[in-house]
């Protein structure tokens, strides 16, 4: 036999896996395209798969090891909490929100902007507020910090925790909400203004069990805001689970049907407390049903490591405290890897029969069709499209086919439609074919990766298809 490279070096990895496993050749069930990594196993159905990030532990190389290599959504700890951005009463300071986001900028990862108001982690000087001083305090707040960060958010926790716990169903009694019942309202219709491309999302926990009151009042909410326009793209469910507070058996119901409102549904902060195969299938549970939720948009996790949890006694995560991928890991990327492609595929089949008084001969075609990457390798896809009156923002989604350090999409235009800013891209033209290039953050796609960019335009989008082309 004539032995290449290849060949030896093969058949050098299947001795040594057969004097590994004492003569049974054991290969990894893993399939040639399965994803290594969450945030590329997420990527396959169009999810992505996050982490909050600490900006204190960004020295840690086996922390920054691991969020390199794993997520594609990055959630600041605590560092976009109203104490950290505004100590000071219209003094803002954004030092650490701004490590994690140039970070994640830097590797291609989204971010999801966590919270603008809250009743918990307020400054003194918002603690001491009430009334109309408060209302406004609140509102110059959302609109001063989204508006730094516009077009570098893809979505925000625009209102955090505002319901009370247990059967009330009722809004938690704060500062805000003695501010009067339309707080929220007001903060999101804020938000919408000060960056129009960012997702809108209301987060809150305890509202996992489609029986609660909790939930309950949250849907009414939400479908409330529907009716009547209120700005809101997304409720983020933060799943924090333990013994006490388990995975409900309708989680996948209470997802779905806030999904029915005309919502994305997000798992914002999710950590469940155990170990082993218990936590494993409690983590391939609730990853299975964001999975069979169609705006189930993803997954981020509460930390990295178990000793980076704040329920750091419940190893709640995926790794553990040396960096080491647990049971749950595995899970999580084989539920992940499981799930369906977002990959369009074309089936024709051709049925003929024909009879005669003796005999029937049938003849079945088939043909699929798998849509083939095109020569630019590189493919766009329109990610989402709101549209409203007079104008719309789309998310355009480019994933790699292999490797690419740059590349640039063309949209065709209907005529009347002209763009007025773009995000994560730089434009050329504004009306007709305008052609948008990646920045400095996002050119380096890896091979099956995806990043997004969008804009916002006057006029009616119709349908859009745009075309990629990698550098
Ligand atoms: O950094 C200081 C340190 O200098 C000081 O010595 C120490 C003394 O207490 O405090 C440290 O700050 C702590 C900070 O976490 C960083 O570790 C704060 O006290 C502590 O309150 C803060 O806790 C955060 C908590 O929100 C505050 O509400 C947790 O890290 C954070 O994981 C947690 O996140 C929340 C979400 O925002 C909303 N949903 C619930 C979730 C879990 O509570």
């Amino acid at each position: 036999m004539k032995l290449t490279a290849r060949s030896v070096s093969r058949a050098a990895l299947v001795t040594t896996l057969v004097a590994l496993t004492g003569g049974a050749v054991v290969f990894s069930a893993t399939t040639a395209s399965a994803a290594t990594t969450l945030g590329a196993a997420a990527a396959q159905s169009g999810r992505y798969f996050g982490t909050a990030v600490a900006a204190g532990r960004l020295g840690d190389s086996t922390y920054t090891g691991i969020l390199g290599r794993e997520f594609n959504m990055v959630t600041a700890e605590n560092e976009m909490k109203i104490d950290a951005t505004e100590p000071n009463q219209n003094q803002f300071t954004y030092g650490n929100a701004d490590r994690i986001v140039n970070l994640a900028q830097s590797q291609g990862k989204r971010i999801r902007g966590h919270t603008l108001a809250w009743h918990s982690q307020q400054p003194g000087w918002m603690q001491r507020l009430e009334g109309s001083a408060l209302r406004s305090a609140m509102l110059n707040h959302v609109t001063k910090v989204m508006t730094y960060y516009k077009g570098k958010i893809y979505a925000w926790d625009v209102v955090n925790e505002a319901y009370e716990d247990g059967s009330s169903g009722a809004r938690r009694n704060s500062n805000l909400q003695r501010t009067g019942n339309d707080w929220i309202e007001a903060a999101f219709r804020a938000a919408r203004a000060a960056d129009p491309a960012a997702k809108l999302c209301y987060n809150d926990y305890n509202t996992d069990d489609w029986t609660h009151a909790k939930t309950q009042a949250v849907y009414r909410m939400v479908q409330d805001f529907k009716s009547r326009g209120v700005p809101i793209d997304c409720v983020g469910f933060q799943s924090h689970f333990n013994a006490q507070s388990p995975v409900p058996s309708n989680y996948q119901t209470t997802l779905q049907n806030f999904a029915n409102l005309g919502v994305d549904v997000q798992i914002t902060e999710l950590d469940i407390e155990g170990s082993g195969s218990a936590q494993a299938s409690n983590y391939e549970r609730v990853t299975k049903a964001c999975l069979a939720v169609a705006r189930c948009a993803g997954i981020t996790v509460w930390g990295i490591r178990d000793t980076d949890s704040w329920r750091s006694y419940g190893t709640p995560l995926l790794f553990d405290g040396s960096g080491n991928k647990k049971p749950a890991y595995t899970a999580v990327l084989n539920a992940l890897n499981a799930a369906p492609p977002i990959s369009t595929t074309t089936t024709t089949s051709t049925t003929t029969s024909t009879t005669t008084s003796t005999t029937t001969t049938t003849t079945t075609t088939t043909s699929t069709t798998t849509t083939t990457p095109p020569p630019g390798g590189c493919t766009a896809t329109v990610a989402t499209l709101d549209q409203w009156n007079t104008g719309f923002t789309v998310q355009i989604r480019v994933k790699a086919d292999s490797a690419v350090s740059g590349w640039s999409v063309s949209v065709a235009l209907p005529s009347g439609v002209t763009v007025v800013n773009a995000w994560n891209a730089d434009r050329s033209g504004n009306t007709g074919t305008v052609s948008f290039a990646n920045v400095a953050y996002n050119g380096n796609i890896p091979a099956g990766g995806t990043t997004e960019f969008g804009f916002q335009g006057d006029g009616t989008a119709g349908t859009l298809s745009p075309t990629c082309s990698a550098r």
